[in-house]
């Protein structure tokens, strides 16, 4: 088994706070499945950027390398401008470390409240496959007559076959060992978008040949987003682009409780993975311990679960559920009745006493 190296980013705001839960929670289910760790704590983020106008040094960036998988906590700081973290931590992590695909667990836990009237865990349980490096996301593009009243700003949404491929057939994958539903759906704009969504499709139509034991389903995405609430018991596993994912997948947050418990890996199968809560720094809750944790705390289960570990990520889900369903009020920051150490400390307390009420 090894030793499993893990880099730890916290990053902003609450990230830290987060982190902190999800590493305790780490070191429990260590414990009780006798499995190793090491960490290393790397202070990338607003902070060190404002003082030293370093966003991810390469001396850096060369030493994280080194281990086999990431937690990050979040990237964003109120005093420094839009993009300069995100595209500089956060976004250049994902391309050069090829992490190819944004998985995205859309799963609603008993206890968990839904803006979804009528629906329940039975109904919203699906995985969004989303593209991690290609797209929108490349920042290629141009201005044209910049400032003036002719100005055209031209984004380019770069698709290559290979890289959709890559992230069909992982998600074809996906399907199969998910065994649920064993669907797939492929969300694009077809009818629209004449290029990116025509490679799309045709690539999904020749790979869907391989995998007759899979249910294949096409929805464009301003439809998958009206199923997504109509219908989401529809969904098993979607595939998607990257800024189409980005989109569909905070709703898919929103139905599932809320930034408080969204979870999510960026996985590059043969590399370093990279695993975070999808919420923001909320600045305006940091250093107040109100934060939810149990985003973070589900993000150490898909890391544990990408690194072998299943067991302890079951464990892990099975005590968020726990904690879900009997303790907490709300998943909403400031409203749980527990702060933000104390819902950490009750999922490991459920980890070592699994269904215990007390
Ligand atoms: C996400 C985030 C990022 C994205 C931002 C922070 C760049 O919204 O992980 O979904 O757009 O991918
Ligand atoms: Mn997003």
């Amino acid at each position: 088994m090894g030793i499993h190296k893990i880099a730890v980013i916290p990053g902003d705001g609450t990230g830290p706070e987060v982190i902190r839960e999800g590493l305790k929670v780490l070191e429990a289910a260590a414990k009780i499945n006798k499995f190793k760790y090491e960490t290393k704590i790397f202070d990338l983020g607003g902070e060190r950027y404002l003082k030293t106008r370093e966003v991810l040094p390469e001396t850096v960036f060369a030493e994280i390398k080194k281990f086999d998988v990431i937690y990050l906590g979040a990237i964003g700081h109120p005093d420094v401008k839009p993009g300069i973290l995100e595209r500089g931590i956060l976004l250049k992590l994902r391309f050069d470390l090829d992490q190819y695909i944004n998985l995205r667990p859309v799963k609603l836990y008993p206890g968990v409240w839904t803006p979804l009237k009528d629906k329940g865990p039975e109904e919203i349980d699906f995985v969004v496959v989303r593209e991690n490096t290609e797209g929108f996301y490349v920042g290629e593009g141009e201005f044209k007559n910049k400032g003036t009243k002719d100005e055209i700003a031209l984004q380019v949404s770069r698709n290559t076959r290979k890289g959709v491929e890559r992230c069909i057939r992982y998600a074809f994958e996906f399907t199969r060992k998910r065994n649920k539903k064993k669907k797939l759906t492929l969300c694009a704009k077809t009818n629209v978008l004449n290029y990116a969504s025509d490679l799309w499709w045709r690539v999904f139509q020749e790979v869907t040949k391989e995998y007759s034991d899979i249910t294949t389903d096409y929805a464009h995405v301003d439809a998958t987003c009206m199923w997504m609430v109509k219908n989401p018991d529809w969904f098993d596993v979607i595939v998607t682009d990257n800024m189409f994912g980005d989109i569909i997948t905070d709703l898919g947050a929103i139905i599932q409780g809320g930034l408080g418990i969204a979870a999510g890996g960026n996985i590059n199968p043969k590399g370093i993975s990279m695993f975070e809560p999808i919420g923001g720094s909320a600045p305006k809750y940091t250093g107040k311990n109100v934060i939810n944790p149990l985003a973070a705390i589900c993000a150490i289960g898909m890391l544990l679960e990408h690194m072998g570990e299943e067991k302890s990520a079951q464990m892990i889900e099975q005590a968020v559920i726990e904690v879900t369903s009997k303790k907490l009020k709300s998943l909403a920051a400031g409203k749980m009745g527990y702060s933000t150490s104390e819902v950490g400390d009750l999922v490991v307390s459920s980890l070592n006493k699994p269904n215990s009420t007390a």
